[in-house]
């Protein structure tokens, strides 16, 4: 991973790494994610993090937010060691993260949630930011209303309403067509460089090195010459690429661990079998863009559905929250076997082949010519995870072999 710095001048340090180290526990071994990463991030500064996929900048990026703990090493704000999320941070995703079952406005008002304001001071302060990042007129849209770069607009408008001293940003134009992001990018740098907004520096995440680093020239021309020539003046817009739209012949399943959505299952039924949105996400300390993915997976499974503002579960739902672990996996088995495309094909073709096993390579390869290599992977991932939960197939992490569980095997097709 690499950081670009736009700019020149030292000032204060607002936020810093310190040895940062972070690893997690796999089966068999510790996973290195972060290696002794130090870094600073100053007043007037934008630094971008470099770095292909699965590098760990999402994981950095989270933890200088306060909201991955280091395994080693001390994130310092202001000098102060960080202990919690940080509140001086507000976090713009790739995915949007927007409650479809919310308006704009009650989607940016979301971002002062945890500032406990009154009412009135909320709505205020959510249509000012809503009015400053040029969406004034779609308050009371939805967000399916909104084309991607609008969308993006609303979740640069909940991060920038809480007024942070930085801005995160997590490949925040990377779902967006190329025009759409110049355009996004080139307003936001205007705002800062303009001071329009308070926000004293920002880091952004990128995998997507080419324009982004043309978008950092940009930036470091504009913060030279901000008041002289326009930048498309000097430098060539970035060149349009061509992205090819693909058919895909599989759901989307989104990135929801088993243990996640058990564990919402759990607490949605100790509450009554509903709930608040941003309330669930503050009891269980969870981002947007993760609670969404588990609300989702829920839906999918028939377990549970968002209605209204809230997270619901359905019959299903708490049949599974009071069933013993048996009856646990037997419902979750019949929900993924009907609802899960991916699973239902893993499961044919295992029966398919004498050895009731198979390499996942050529699957994955499949799988690769509809989503990106990462995104097949976490595809597979995921369904892997809810396939032996459901004790459908277990898997070999170190093969990448998949095979039937014993009974299934036993009892031939059980379907
Ligand atoms: N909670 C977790 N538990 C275990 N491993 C994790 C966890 N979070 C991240 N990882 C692993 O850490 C590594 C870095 O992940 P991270 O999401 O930070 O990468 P990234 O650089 O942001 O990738 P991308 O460009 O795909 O977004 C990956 O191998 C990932 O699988
Ligand atoms: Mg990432």
């Amino acid at each position: 991973m690499q950081t670009i710095n736009a700019t020149a001048v030292a000032q204060e340090v607002i936020l810093a790494a310190r040895g940062v180290t972070k690893f997690y526990e796999g089966k068999t071994e510790r996973v290195l994610v972060l290696d002794n990463i130090t870094l600073e991030l100053r007043a007037g500064e934008l630094v971008a993090l470099l770095g292909p996929s699965g590098s760990g900048k999402s994981t950095l990026l989270r933890t200088l937010a306060g909201l991955v703990r280091p395994s080693l090493g001390q994130v310092l704000v202001h000098g102060q060691p960080l202990e919690g999320p940080n509140p001086q941070v507000a976090i713009v995703f790739q995915s949007f993260a927007l409650y479809p079952w919310l308006t704009v406005l009650q989607n940016v008002e979301l971002g002062l949630l945890a500032k406990e304001l009154p009412r009135a001071d909320r709505r205020r302060r959510a249509l000012a930011a809503i009015d400053l990042i040029g969406l004034d007129g779609f308050e009371d849209a939805y967000p399916r209303e909104l084309s991607g770069g609008m969308k993006q607009r609303v979740g640069f408008a909940r991060a920038l309403v809480v007024e942070p001293e930085a801005l995160f940003m997590d490949e925040p134009f990377s779902a967006l067509d190329v025009l759409t992001a110049q355009n996004l990018r080139e307003q936001l740098l205007d705002l800062w460089t303009e001071r329009e907004m308070p926000t004293r520096a920002i880091l952004m995440v990128t995998h997507n090195i080419e324009p982004e680093y043309s978008a950092l020239v940009e930036a470091i021309y504009r913060l030279m010459n901000s008041t002289q020539a326009r930048v498309e003046d000097i430098l060539p817009l970035a060149r349009p690429v061509q992205v090819p739209v693909v058919e895909r012949p599989y759901q989307v399943l989104p990135h929801a661990a088993i243990g996640d959505l058990t564990g919402l299952v759990g607490h949605l039924d100790e509450v009554g079998g509903r709930q608040d949105l941003p309330v669930l996400a503050r009891d269980l300390q969870l981002e947007l863009d993760e609670l969404l993915p588990l609300i989702e997976g829920l839906d999918i499974l028939g377990l549970g559905a968002a209605q209204e503002g809230d997270a619901v579960l359905t019959e299903l739902g708490r049949e599974f929250a009071a069933a013993d672990v048996q009856e646990e996996k037997a419902i979750f088995r019949a929900q993924v076997m009907h609802h899960v495309q991916l699973i239902r094909q893993v499961m044919d073709q295992l029966r398919e082949t004498d050895s009731h096993s198979f390499k996942e390579d050529e699957l994955l390869e499949q799988l690769q010519q509809y989503f990106s290599e990462p995104e097949a992977r976490r595809q597979l991932d995921t369904a892997i995870d809810w396939g032996r939960f459901a004790e459908l197939f277990a898997y070999d992490d170190d093969s990448g072999e998949l095979y039937l569980e014993e009974e299934e095997e036993e009892s031939g097709d059980s379907e």
